[in-house]
C-alpha cells in the first residue's frame, strides 16, 4: 500500500530480514548513572511534576531503550527513567508469553527506523556539502544528535517546552560525567524552549539562530496529533511557506480519524489523507508509507496477520475493520518536499 514510487535496495532487503526478540530478562538495564542522586532526584520531579505531554518524551526514550537490538541510542535509557522503562519492560514481557502478534513498542522502533532512514536520505537529497539544517519540533528526549553521523554537516534544532528541554540537558551533562564514549555527531546542537502553539514561534526559532534561507529537514516525529487542528495547520502551513526560500524536507507522522477518536483520547488533530493535504499546502513529491509497509517493517512486523499488515490489505477509506468490527487505526509516515519556485528565462 506504499505510495513511494523507488524503493532503494537497503529497504528491500530490510523488509525481508525478520528480527527476533533476545532474552527479554536481559532486556532490562538500569544504567548506574540513573542510581545517581542528582539523576534520581531528576525523573522523580519528572514524574510528579510534568504532565501527559512532557511525559510523552520519556515514554518514547524507553521504546528506544528497549528496543535496543534494533536502536542503537546511548542516551535512551537514562532519558526514559526507571519507571517508564519497567512499565515497558513489564508489557513487553507478557506480550512475549503470550505470543502477542504485535509486541509492546514496536510502532515506535518502526517509527523512529524510518525517520533515521528518511533524514539521511533528505540530507543526500540537497546534494550539497555546506551545511544543512534540522528543525527537531517537539524533540522530547530526541537522541539523534548523539547517535546519527549523518547529521555531521548539520545545525539541529530541538524545540520543546522549557521543562523538557532543561532536564535534558541536565541529563546529558550526567551521562557526560558519567561516561566519556558520548560523542556528538551534529555540527552543532541548541535546544530551542518554545511552544509551538504560540504564534511568535518562528520568530523565536530565528532568534536561536536558525536561518531561513538555508536547506533544511523538518522533524515533525510525535507531535502533531497533540496539536488542535487549527495550531497543525499554522505550523504545516507556516514550514509550507518558508519552501519559498530554501530547499526543503517534510517529515511528519499523522495519525487517521480512527486512532486519533478513540475514547479518552488525548490526540487531536488527525489527517485520513495527508498526501492529499501536503500538496494543498504548497509541498511537491509526498509520499506516504504505513507501519507494515516495505520501507517501514525494518524487519520487525513478519507476522501477516498482525494489525498493521491486516490494515495494510484494506483500503484507507476503511474506517471499521470488516471481520470484527474494529477502528482502522493507522499511523501515517510523510515525507514531503518543497523548495523556491523556478524563474523560468
Ligand atoms: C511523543 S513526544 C515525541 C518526542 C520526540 N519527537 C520523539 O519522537 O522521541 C512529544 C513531544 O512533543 C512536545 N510537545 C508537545 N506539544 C508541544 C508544543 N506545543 N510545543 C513544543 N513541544 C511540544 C512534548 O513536550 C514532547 O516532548
Amino acid at each position: 500500500m506504499s505510495e513511494r514510487d523507488e524503493k532503494n535496495p537497503q529497504e528491500e532487503s530490510s523488509a525481508t530480514t525478520t528480527t527476533t526478540w533476545p532474552d527479554i530478562e536481559e532486556e532490562l538495564i538500569i544504567p548506574e548513572v540513573l542510581h545517581s542522586e542528582g539523576v534520581k532526584k531528576l525523573h522523580m520531579s519528572i514524574q510528579s511534576e510534568w504532565d501527559y505531554l512532557q511525559k510523552s518524551a520519556c515514554q518514547t526514550a524507553a521504546g528506544r531503550a528497549l528496543w535496543k537490538h534494533v536502536i542503537h541510542d546511548p542516551l535512551a535509557h537514562l532519558f526514559a527513567g526507571e519507571t517508564h522503562l519497567r512499565n515497558l519492560h513489564t508489557k513487553i514481557k507478557n506480550d512475549l508469553l503470550n505470543n502477542a502478534r504485535e509486541v509492546s513498542g514496536v510502532i515506535l522502533a518502526v517509527r523512529t527506523l524510518w525517520f533515521d532512514t528518511r533524514i539521511q536520505a533528505a540530507l543526500d537529497s540537497f546534494q550539497t556539502d555546506a551545511t544543512t539544517q534540522v528543525v527537531l519540533l517537539g524533540a522530547g528526549m530526541d537522541a539523534r544528535s548523539y547517535r546519527l553521523n549523518c547529521l555531521n554537516k548539520s545545525d539541529v534544532f530541538e524545540v520543546d517546552f522549557a521543562d523538557v528541554l532543561e532536564a535534558k540537558t541536565s541529563l546529558v551533562q550526567a551521562a557526560v560525567k558519567s561516561s566519556d564514549e558520548l560523542r556528538m555527531k551534529a555540527k552543532s546542537l541548541v535546544r530551542v524552549a518554545i511552544d509551538i502553539r504560540d504564534s511568535d514561534w518562528f520568530d523565536k526559532l530565528k532568534k536561536s539562530g536558525f536561518l531561513p534561507e538555508i536547506n533544511t529537514v523538518w522533524v515533525l516525529e510525535g507531535i502533531l496529533y497533540y496539536l488542535s487542528h487549527t495550531e497543525a495547520m499554522q505550523v504545516l502551513n507556516l514550514i509550507a511557506d518558508k519552501c519559498a526560500l530554501t530547499s526543503t524536507v517534510l517529515l511528519a507522522d499523522f495519525m487517521n480519524k480512527p486512532s486519533a477518536t478513540l475514547p479518552n483520547s488525548v490526540f487531536h488533530f488527525y489527517s485520513d489523507w495527508p498526501d492529499q493535504l501536503l500538496p494543498s499546502l504548497g509541498f511537491s513529491q509526498v509520499s506516504l508509507s504505513q507501519i507494515g509497509d516495505p520501507d517501514a517493517n525494518f524487519g520487525l512486523l513478519h507476522d501477516p496477520l498482525n494489525l498493521f499488515n491486516k490494515l495494510l490489505r484494506l483500503p484507507r477509506s476503511a474506517q471499521i475493520h470488516p471481520d470484527d468490527g474494529t477502528p482502522c487505526c493507522r499511523l501515517y509516515l510523510v515525507e514531503a518536499f518543497g523548495s523556491p519556485p523556478q524563474i523560468l528565462p
